[in-house]
């Protein structure tokens, strides 16, 4: 039932302030101070390092958690495409801890990759949705995203549940490998709480996207670009758009535009960026005046704070409220959504059943 929403993944964006909220709950103690697992024991000192194997935006939400593993936890992390890994057939170095990530559960690469690493890896987790799924039956530890069933094919609400037991799963590490305190883990679970209002927030201004993306379903290329871990959010944005309205849309971390990309800048193709007001905002900001030297044109999304150092000379702006750099990628997953969905909405496409994809890939 898709209620008062013209599609389900209308709805599903919409679900996420309480779908996440929820999931949250479920990773955390109860005075909210700090992170507690459902009843699963999990001790990563026993880790060495942490491979991470997914497809499409499951593997977006992978390379997200190594931003976070590695910065919080000093705990080395390889992201992997399942299809690749699973054929590369790699030497797997004792102390791995394997973590399949999966809405369905049922990817056929995925799984597949998950037996490769049974038998080689020191254990297997999987982060899922579906609970019941062949890849949650054959791990050993079983970590739910809590996200509620969903329909719509391009993937949403699952990806910041994804997210958000990624980022518990990432400050527990941190915790246990000795490298945060009570009160800077205090800190990062209320970041983490302060997610859903921000997004609540987002959602009731997506008023602002009709007339935006209006002009961006006038193109047939359009560049995504993001830093740190707003990279992976820069490609999962070019995903989504791609994925339902058809537009030829790529994803690049800002700094490589200077190695190829800029060539493909002029006034037809717009720039999207991702920038929410952290340590590499500056950096950014240069990359833009790159791109506007060039005659480009940019859509920056971001927080009051950027648009007050940097809205000279931008096409357009998406303001977001402010949130610790930490939580942004999962806050900015909503405006990287809502933009994919208007402009697949303006051009008239099935965005719930983009064609010739599936929800589930369970085939190779
Ligand atoms: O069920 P899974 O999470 O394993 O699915 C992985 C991908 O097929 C999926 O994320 C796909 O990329 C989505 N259609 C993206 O919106």
């Amino acid at each position: 039932d898709k209620g008062v929403h013209k599609h389900f993944m209308a709805k599903e964006i919409h679900e996420q302030p309480t779908v996440m909220s929820y999931a949250l709950s479920q990773y955390t103690a109860a005075d909210r101070a700090a992170v507690a697992l459902p009843g699963i024991a999990v001790d990563f000192t026993g880790f060495d390092r942490v491979v991470m194997v997914a497809c499409g935006t499951a593997h977006l939400a992978c390379h997200v958690a190594k931003y976070w593993f590695e910065q919080l936890a000093r705990i080395p992390v390889e992201i992997e495409v399942a299809s690749e890994f699973r054929y590369r057939e790699p030497p797997v170095a004792p102390r791995t801890l394997a973590i399949f990530v999966s809405q369905s559960g049922e990817t056929a690469d995925t799984l597949a990759a998950l037996r490769y690493m049974r038998g080689r890896a020191a254990a297997i987790a999987a982060v899922v949705n579906v609970l019941e799924s062949s890849i949650a039956r054959e791990s050993d530890l079983v970590f739910p995203i809590h996200a509620g069933v969903e329909v719509g094919v391009a993937s949403t609400k699952a990806f910041t549940c994804q997210l958000t037991v990624l980022a518990a799963l990432a400050i527990l590490a941190a915790r246990q490998n000795g490298r945060i305190d009570a009160a800077r883990e205090a800190e990062l679970v209320s970041a983490l709480e302060s997610v859903p209002a921000a997004m609540a927030q987002v959602l009731a201004h997506e008023e602002v996207y009709g007339p935006l993306c209006w002009e961006l379903s006038k193109a047939s290329d359009v560049l995504f670009l993001g830093r740190g871990a707003m990279y992976p959010l820069a490609l999962e944005g070019a995903l989504k758009l791609k994925e339902i309205s058809y537009i030829h849309a790529e994803g690049y971390a800002s700094g490589e535009l200077k190695h190829g990309p800029i060539a493909l800048i002029d006034e037809t193709v717009p720039v999207i960026v991702l920038a929410p007001s952290d340590a590499l905002f500056d950096k950014t900001v240069s990359n833009m005046q790159e791109v506007m030297a060039r005659g480009g044109r940019i859509l920056l999304v971001t927080d009051q704070a950027g648009l007050s150092r940097a809205s000279e000379g931008l096409w357009q702006s998406l303001r977001l409220p402010p949130v610790d750099p930490f939580v942004a990628p999962i806050l900015y997953a909503v405006p990287a959504q809502l933009l994919a969905y208007h402009t697949a909405v303006t051009k008239g496409t099935d965005v719930d059943q983009p064609r010739n994809l599936a929800k589930s890939v369970t085939v190779e």
